[in-house]
């Protein structure tokens, strides 16, 4: 079979990157090899998100670049898989007829079969479009194909059932699915025998995993039993299905990251409830003492959308006490952004523009002085650092995590790779932290 080249670019979240490796395994069973420049490609992907407006803008901007190579070489084949697959369809067949196929996120089974057909004739759109959701595929037996490195991406849940005011997933991903143990233990081992020593569980909302009856807690235990694994970590969790016995298990498994992404995305109870996100910001603060009192050093981050409709003031005032009063490590702040399909597209008391971008400003840099804040506590502490890869400075120096998911820079002395290093914080800067080896 003649070596062909693929090109794979990603957009938005974790889940992205792993179905991005899901569709490498499914090309690179039919011959294709990766490449890293589209110019060289006779396959290209763009693997898109539509959490917000902007990352679609720069997909389809994106999209008139793949053109030119369409161009000189008309047998390229392009498809545009993910979430804005899933919401634009035939938006983007019809207003870019060199895209040959569009495969949302429960389709790429049917990659084999576009693949063969895509010199579809272009006037059958039907044909070239497959979006289908399902309540069931969480892609079983197939083999993500990853790059050499330190941790592996794993899904186990898909979907959302959730449906936040605000938020396009549940209606780009579908319904909450959850994949047996057996099928996640046994691609654990699969990744630590490819050298992997670190583990992200995924999900839209990764604690709310359940299959026989089992929930998050017993799978986060089978998958630390796994020999092996140096760590554990996950994310998105909800913070309603944050229970006791997830925090215990956290507590008394060592492999279990201290580190928990609790997006709050709003101080104000009255836009949490406009948000539906299920919980007071008293319930929200409460949750957090819980947290500490079990893993009294945890890191905490959070995601926050400012400007959602009718935002007053006020409310947005209650976030940014929330946030002071929290003390998070680290936090992903938005912009809100309406999205179609979503009940809060309907909300029309909307905030201007100036005034969400002041509110966002305001945020950003309150937390980048919390988070100096905090980094500079931590002055003086021991800490034990996954040593990841060189630092962006220089190649004498490591950049490794924390436990608690902390990124920590410090002078190269014999460690290697994957090594967990004890060390000693000895300064803060910025957003980092910068230590040295112990005794
Ligand atoms: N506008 C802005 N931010 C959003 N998010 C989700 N939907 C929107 C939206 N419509 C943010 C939330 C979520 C994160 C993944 O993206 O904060 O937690
Ligand atoms: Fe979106 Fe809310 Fe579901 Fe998260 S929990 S994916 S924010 S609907």
């Amino acid at each position: 079979m003649k070596q062909r080249k693929f090109y794979i670019e990603t957009y938005g979240c974790q889940m992205n990157e792993y179905d991005s490796e899901l569709v490498a395994g499914i090309l690179e069973k039919q011959n294709y090899n990766p490449v890293d420049k589209f110019e060289d490609a006779d396959a290209i992907f763009v693997n898109t998100c539509a959490i917000r407006e902007g990352a679609e803008h720069r997909v389809l901007s994106r999209l008139g670049q793949f053109k030119t190579r369409k161009e000189t070489n008309p047998d390229t084949v392009i498809g545009v898989l993910g979430c804005m697959a899933q919401n634009l369809k035939e938006k983007i067949t019809s207003e870019h007829q060199f895209v040959d196929f569009v495969l949302g996120p429960d389709a790429y089974r049917n990659l084999d079969t576009m693949m063969e057909e895509y010199n579809h004739d272009e006037d059958d759109e039907d044909k070239r479009i497959n979006t289908r959701l399902s309540r069931h595929e969480v892609y079983d037996g197939m083999f993500p194909s990853r790059k050499e490195g330190i941790n592996a991406w794993i899904a186990i849940m898909r979907g959302c059932d959730k449906f936040c005011t605000f938020c396009i997933v549940p209606y780009t991903r579908g319904r909450e699915r959850s994949r047996s143990i057996a099928s996640i233990t046994q691609e654990v081992k699969r990744v630590v025998e490819q050298g992997f020593v670190e583990i992200t569980l995924l999900g839209q909302n990764v604690n709310s995993y359940r299959y026989e009856g089992k929930a998050f807690p017993e799978l986060l235990e089978a998958v630390a039993s796994v020999d092996g694994v140096k760590r554990i970590r996950y994310t998105s969790p909800h913070p309603q299905d944050i229970d006791d016995h997830l925090l215990q298990v956290m507590r008394d498994n060592p492999k279990v990251c201290n580190h928990i992404h609790l997006p709050v995305q709003s101080g104000s109870t009255e836009v949490l409830e406009r948000m539906n996100r299920t919980y007071t910001r008293a319930q929200y603060l409460n949750l957090v003492e819980k947290i500490f009192q079990y893993l009294p050093n945890v890191g905490l981050t959070t995601d926050i959308i400012v400007g959602f409709p009718g935002e007053t003031d006020e409310q947005f005032q209650e976030t940014v006490s929330l946030m002071e009063q929290v003390e998070y490590d680290s936090a992903f702040m938005f912009k809100y952004s309406a999205r179609p399909y979503t009940k809060a597209i309907e909300f029309d008391d909307t905030v201007p523009e100036e005034i969400k971008q002041e509110r966002l400003q305001t945020i950003i840099k309150l937390q980048n002085e919390m988070t100096l804040k905090n980094n500079r506590k931590l002055i003086g502490q021991s800490v034990n650092v996954l040593v990841e890869k060189d630092s962006k400075k220089s190649d004498r120096q490591w950049m490794g995590r924390t436990d608690e998911n902390r990124i920590v820079i410090f002078n190269k002395n014999g460690e290697a790779q994957r090594d967990i290093v004890p060390l000693r914080i000895t300064d803060a800067q910025g957003v980092s932290l910068f230590g040295e080896q112990l005794n």
